[in-house]
């Protein structure tokens, strides 16, 4: 049988750190107090003008191929979760491939789930690899969600940064990837939405973010209770056999609510939200990176990875690292 596992991690954030104060200082009507008090972020990266989507998943993935011992031309897939690509077209994960100098014909393409994008494409990775067809997959959430934010909207300005993520997902003897769940519901696709297109040379619709916070928060706390239950069922273990828990980094209310419907301690869960802000696909495999360098992950632990977002999309990811 044919297994799929984590081989190497890689991230990138941005060198420009803005605290609150800072937003402050550039015109935004909030406070570190709201924004620490209602979401745990005290900080954001953003790009710099002339890094794109695609060059902050270079340097993810760059790393992510160096952990793995990789060199680009043994990947054979590749799968770029954003929701903000460089282009309409082609894919990010092109632009990507050609920047990585990549010369080997690999299946490239671009994932769109938001900010369970990450989740949605390790699951897909897990299935082409296990299928035989593919065997060593570059699997990245890279986002510049700074592109995409109104800054006269303090409701939605202060929660977001960029940066990028990046594993290698390779067939193995031996298991990594346990179980997969992922889900939508179309019916709560106006909850969180950038509701613009291009047509005729001239953005139709809005090009800014807009959320409905409240409803969002909800929604994303009880799914996020939901899949891991489902996960952890399908592998046929209980929740509290996960050592860590790696979820969407949107606000650090919502997972210490999701802890806590799990009865999960506060300790087995990955926290970046409070220096990277919600960086949407991108927060996943940077939290994952993260705890990996700085040792709290080890091998053979169980994992659990869980995506929230637009669409509304929900997943979860549970493996033996
Ligand atoms: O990746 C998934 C996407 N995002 C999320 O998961 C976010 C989910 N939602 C949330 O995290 C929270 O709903 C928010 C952090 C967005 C908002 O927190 P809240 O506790 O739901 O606040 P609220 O929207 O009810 O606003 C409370 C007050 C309002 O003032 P009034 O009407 O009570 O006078 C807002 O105008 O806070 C005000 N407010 C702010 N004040 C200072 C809203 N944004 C700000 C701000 N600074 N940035």
């Amino acid at each position: 049988m044919i297994h799929a596992r984590i081989t190497g991690t890689g991230s990138y954030l941005p060198p420009l750190c803005l605290s609150n104060d800072d937003l402050v200082a550039r015109g935004i009507d909030t406070s570190d107090e709201w924004v620490v008090g209602r979401t745990g972020i005290r900080t954001r990266h953003f790009a710099r003008d002339d890094q794109s989507c695609s060059d902050l998943a270079l340097e993810a993935a760059k790393n992510a191929l160096a952990a793995a011992g990789r060199a680009v031309n043994e990947v054979d897939l590749v799968i770029l979760a954003t929701s903000t690509p460089d282009y309409i077209f082609p894919s990010t994960a092109a632009i990507l491939q050609k920047k990585l100098g990549m010369a080997n014909d690999a299946a490239v393409f671009d994932m769109q789930a938001v900010c369970s994008g990450f989740v949605y494409a390790l699951a897909t990775a897990e299935k082409f690899i296990r299928s035989g067809s593919h065997k060593c997959a570059l699997v990245i959430g890279s986002e510049v969600f700074s592109h995409i934010l109104n800054w006269d909207d303090r409701t939605t300005c202060v929660l977001f940064g960029d940066g990028a993520g990046a594993v290698v997902l390779e067939a193995s003897d031996t298991p990594g990837i346990l179980a997969t769940a992922l889900h939508a519901d179309g019916r709560y696709s106006d909850i969180l939405s950038v509701p613009g297109s291009v047509s005729g040379g001239k953005v139709t619709g809005s090009p800014f973010l807009q959320m409905d916070g409240q409803a969002v928060f909800k929604f994303a706390v009880r799914v996020l209770g939901e899949v891991a239950v489902e996960v952890c069922k399908a592998a046929g273990i209980a929740t509290s056999e996960v050592d860590w828990v790696i979820p969407h980094q949107a606000n650090v209310r919502i997972l210490q609510a999701t802890a806590k419907r799990l009865d999960l301690p506060m300790e087995k869960v990955v926290v970046t939200v409070a220096e990277h802000g919600n960086t949407s696909a991108a927060s996943v495999p940077l939290a994952l990176d993260l705890a990996v360098r700085d040792g709290r992950i080890r091998p053979g632990q169980r994992l659990l990875l869980q995506g929230v977002g637009g669409g509304f999309t929900w997943g979860a990811v549970l493996l033996t690292f």
